[in-house]
């Protein structure tokens, strides 16, 4: 690349708060690698909710970045994350995006492994051969409430400030006792940070999003975030009733600005995301007394968003695939005694956030080709409507920043 251009630290540092990023940040090879290297790999992950792994050797992978994980349920209940490449010669052991096993068998010499990841069988390996030294390496995991988390680093942050925070909120939606009624993975031909920032208002939600409009408020203060934490009256009541009611719901936003959680309302008289607003499952999924309580919305940076309902949930992951495509996988969880066709119809559960989806893909697909544009320049966020995108490129910027300090990387 020419000598000239900027390095990575130069352009976070000549950023200004309140405006897009550079084009480099959205298109370039380099500063996606230090995404992953520096944010994807250091930090918490949503991975996917526990229901998803309902008996002992149900398992399901993921890709982030060059990993690949294998994320199991044990012999003795317990949820443990593994790299998916064997101590033998390296091969995939599961190629399934999901499954259910007895036990991990690499396909490529039947290397075999417990659940819990110990080496039990491997053929001809000679007498000093230790299959102790040869367990599956483990990836770091926690279980809250009902939701995965894994870590890729050994150094991870402390998962504790979000998990004390969340397992209140969370807790009354008892997502233990959830079953997985639906699951979409799209990918969005867009940068990540793209993906994210569109999910961070409601802007564009009137003139995009027909079906989510009849239940998703358009009030700028449910998607943003204000800058000294004050909400309006009517919010603070609505906060108020949820409380009282039993079920968590004040906004809460970390000191970091990494993860934010509240319960916000829906459009009046509307209960779920359904093109009625009408509950879209009989049995509600929790213990959410209200009927109105809107939706607790729960926001982690970099890999998830996701809506808690009075009867069902839906939880978002977001994973990079590269500078400019985004794995979006969507999850409907509802209660697991709820029966489809009886308590539920699937096309009603799922309809809206499918068509949302896909209106959000069609969306930022058209912001990424514009950035690609060499007449692109950064242009501002409107300080009402989009608080939340500029609260999340602060969070992404400051990130970068802090973790590149001790070196100095040009763009391409
Ligand atoms: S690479 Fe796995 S058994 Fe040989
Ligand atoms: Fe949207």
């Amino acid at each position: 690349m020419a000598s000239s251009s900027p390095s990575i630290q130069e352009m976070l540092g000549r950023r200004k708060s309140g405006y897009a990023l550079e084009q480099p940040f959205y298109t370039s090879q380099t500063v996606y690698q230090l995404d992953l290297e520096h944010i994807f790999y250091k930090e918490w992950l949503y991975a996917a909710p526990s229901c998803q792994l309902p008996k002992p050797g149900s398992y399901l992978t993921l890709r982030v970045g060059a990993y690949e994980v294998i994320v199991v349920r044990g012999r003795d209940g317990e949820i443990r994350a593994f790299h998916n490449t064997c101590r033998h010669r390296g091969s995939t052991i599961c190629k399934a995006r999901d499954g259910q096993v007895a036990k991990l068998v690499c396909p490529y010499h039947q290397w075999t492994y417990e659940l819990d990841g110990k080496l039990i069988w491997a053929n001809d390996m000679g007498a000093d051969f230790d299959m102790s030294k040869h367990a599956l390496r483990s990836v770091q995991l926690r279980e809250l409430a009902g939701v995965i988390y894994i870590c890729l680093s050994d150094a991870s942050p402390a998962f504790e400030p979000f998990a004390g925070l969340a397992l209140s909120y969370l807790s009354v939606h008892d997502l233990t006792n959830a079953k997985v009624a639906h699951t979409s993975t799209i990918v969005e031909k867009a940068n990540w940070k793209l993906v994210w920032e569109n999910n961070r208002e409601c802007f564009h939600c009137s003139s995009n999003h027909p079906s989510l409009c009849r239940s998703f408020s358009l009030d700028p203060e449910v998607a943003g975030v204000s800058a000294d934490g004050s909400v309006s009256a009517a919010l603070q009541a609505h906060f108020d009733r949820c409380e009282t009611s039993g079920a968590p719901a004040q906004f809460r936003l970390a000191s970091d600005g990494q993860f934010r959680l509240a319960r916000m309302p829906l459009q009046q008289k509307a209960v779920s995301y359904t093109l009625d607003g009408k509950a879209a499952v009989r049995k509600n999924l929790g213990h959410v007394a209200l009927p109105d309580a809107g939706s607790l919305l729960m926001f982690h940076y970099p890999s998830s968003w996701n809506h808690f309902l009075p009867d069902h949930s839906l939880t978002f992951r977001v994973m990079p695939i590269s500078p400019s495509e985004t794995e979006v996988t969507t999850t409907w969880l509802v209660n697991k005694d709820a029966v489809e066709g009886v308590d539920y119809d699937i096309k009603r559960l799922t309809e809206v956030w499918i068509a949302t989806n896909d209106e959000d893909r069609e969306i930022v697909e058209a912001n990424q080709q514009g950035i690609f544009s060499p007449a692109y320049a950064p242009g501002p966020y409107s300080p009402v409507q989009e608080s939340g995108v500029s609260q999340f490129v602060d969070w992404y910027a400051t990130r970068l920043e802090r973790s590149l300090a001790p070196t100095l990387l040009a763009a391409e």
